[in-house]
């Protein structure tokens, strides 16, 4: 029994170490700068935390696809930045920010949250609940991104999907895709989130600061 455990251990410890050290050999793509865009909260909601599907005091969840969007934040030679503030905000599954900017701001979705934020743990890992992008008028599905380091490392970035149509039409995406590397920096991959939520999706996006 404990030879087992200790073979798990092992395989859990391998697994997370084998990548890191094949990218402190390379160099990691960085993460592009991206726009902060119009949108950004003027006012955090009452509830900021990592599940924007549910927010506190409410019962109801969120109308949308759910998304599970984790990673890890790492500098470029793949160090994990622990204690770095992730944030995150994006329009609701109308096309609706919750912002005064916002035309039809009071058809949103107030059971969805909008924005959260979350600080890496001890691996660096960050995590949200949220929902799977949706596109507005003029703007391709995507999640808006600010994360910001315990060393006063800065960066504003979106992510989007992968295979989304739209992709290529949208001037923010075109201008942050520099080659194939940035593409996998920005591009969610969504598979179903077995075994986590039923119906949902779940992506890996690792962040890397530059
Ligand atoms: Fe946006």
């Amino acid at each position: 029994m404990r030879t087992f455990s200790r073979r798990l251990m092992l395989a859990a410890a391998s697994s997370s170490i084998l990548p890191l050290r094949s990218s402190l050999a390379a160099g990691l793509a960085a993460t592009p700068e991206q726009t902060e865009g119009p949108f950004y909260p003027v006012a955090y909601p009452a509830d900021s935390d990592n599940d924007l599907v549910q927010v506190r005091g409410q019962a109801a969840y969120a109308m949308g696809t759910i998304l599970h969007l984790q990673g890890r934040v790492l500098d470029a030679s793949g160090k994990p930045l622990s204690g770095t503030l992730v944030e995150i905000w994006q329009c609701d599954a109308q096309g609706l920010y919750d912002h005064p900017g916002q035309p039809g701001r009071e058809r949103r979705d107030r059971a969805f949250q909008g924005y959260g934020k979350v600080m890496t743990d001890a691996q660096s890992a960050y995590r949200f609940r949220t929902l799977k992008p949706v596109a507005y008028p003029g703007r391709t599905p995507h999640i808006h991104l600010k994360v910001a380091t315990a060393g006063g490392r800065r960066l504003t970035t979106q992510f989007y999907l992968a295979g989304e149509a739209q992709n290529d039409r949208d001037f923010v995406y075109r201008g942050a895709l520099r080659d194939a590397k940035s593409r996998e920096r920005i591009e969610m991959r969504l598979e179903p989130a077995n075994g986590l939520e039923a119906g949902a999706f779940a992506t890996t996006m690792d962040i890397v600061i530059a």
